[in-house]
């Protein structure tokens, strides 16, 4: 049994593997301000640590008491469109929160780090699958920020010893098989749930943002890995991590689907139509983003289990059907916050 911080561990990817931890009988203690995660989203068994990684005091105390054997860091700004309209807000917390959390890690010697990345990284790609030697080239704030959190990071490992992997997830979608988590953003902006949430007449009809591109109808083209697989992917590489320094994986199922693919998926799902209009290209998106797995699947025997597009759509669907109105709204927590085990008093 091992011992994790895992930071946004409230929020979609981090509270998934949040429980993919708590089902090996690891311990967690999740550090997560709240502003995007959600209190019901993290399971009774695991601690939270209510605090904001800006506050630096705070967060090296957590890591000083905590004697953890790694950190999944998940905490961060992640919209691609907002990064646009926010550039030095998305670089200045995602890289300064990034590496004064890696600062803290390694003064309470914790030095073990899996940091969510993302295909931003590579912008629009030369080649098709993307692997880990795809030129990196971001055409956003957010990409860049996640590269310069990474570079960032390299030098810790050379000069601190600290053992650091970065995943870049392609489209994580879907949702616990298990029903007992999903995916609840807001505003929501990604496809699967809002071709979903019109299906079921939860909101507004989806537009397809553009369908213009050279593919073959005409929509762009996506990875979609489901997030219980993404999940194990961190587990995994957190155990590489015991044999390597520094690694990098592209986590996607190495599968493309067009807009319109996941419409029909959504369609076969439900058995409603999804209501719909045909808009114009999102800036920066690019046309075809689909991974190669290999290194991934080589290096730590990772596979994707859930994989199938409508076993992808179908957990989304379940959950959003059962939570109409996403995970309950809990205001106050002072139960949980009795049960934090570290002491806050800086
Ligand atoms: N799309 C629509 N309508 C919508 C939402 C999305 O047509 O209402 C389209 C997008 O244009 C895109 C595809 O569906 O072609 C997928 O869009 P998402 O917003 O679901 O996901 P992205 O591919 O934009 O974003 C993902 C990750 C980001 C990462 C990015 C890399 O969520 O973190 O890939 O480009 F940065």
């Amino acid at each position: 049994m091992a011992r994790y911080l895992v930071t946004g561990g409230a929020g979609y990817v981090g509270s998934h593997t949040v429980l993919a931890l708590l089902e090996r009988g690891d311990e967690v203690v999740v550090l997560d301000d709240l502003r995007q995660g959600h209190r019901a989203a993290v399971p009774e068994e695991a601690e939270l640590v209510e605090i904001d990684l800006a506050d630096r005091d705070r967060v090296r105390a957590v890591l000083q008491a905590g004697r953890f054997d790694g950190i999944f860091h998940f905490a961060a700004l992640s919209l691609v469109a907002e990064s646009m309209r926010e550039p030095l807000r998305y670089m200045a917390e995602n890289v300064g929160n990034t590496l004064w959390l890696a600062e803290a890690a390694v003064r309470a010697g914790c030095r073990r780090l899996v940091l969510s990345s993302t295909a931003a990284l590579f912008g629009v790609p030369e080649r098709i699958p993307i692997d880990e030697e795809s030129r990196l080239g971001p055409v956003s704030p957010y990409g860049e920020s996640k590269l310069m959190a990474e570079r960032g990071l390299e030098w810790a490992v050379r000069l601190h010893g600290l053992r650091f992997a970065s995943l870049r997830y392609f489209n994580a979608a879907g949702a616990d098989p298990g029903g007992r988590l999903g995916e609840d953003h807001d505003p929501e902006t990604h496809l699967i749930p809002n071709a979903i949430n019109a299906a079921l007449g939860l909101g507004p009809p989806l537009v397809i943002f553009g369908t213009d591109y050279d593919t073959p109808d005409g929509t762009a083209i996506r990875d979609y890995v489901h997030v219980t697989d993404l999940a194990d992917a961190h587990l995994r590489v957190m155990g590489r991590l015991g044999m390597e320094a520094s690694c990098r994986y592209n986590v996607g199922s190495g599968m493309g689907h067009s807009v319109r693919e996941i419409v029909a998926a959504v369609e076969r799902v439900s058995g409603a139509p999804v209501p719909l209009v045909e808009g114009p290209r999102r800036p920066g998106d690019p046309p075809v983003l689909v991974a190669s797995n290999a290194r991934l699947r080589r290096d730590t025997g990772w596979r994707p289990h859930h994989g199938e597009l409508d076993r992808i759509v179908g957990t989304a669907f379940a959950w959003r059907r059962a939570h109409p109105t996403g995970f309950p709204r809990i205001r106050a927590a002072p139960e949980r916050a009795r049960r934090v085990p570290v002491p806050l008093g800086v």
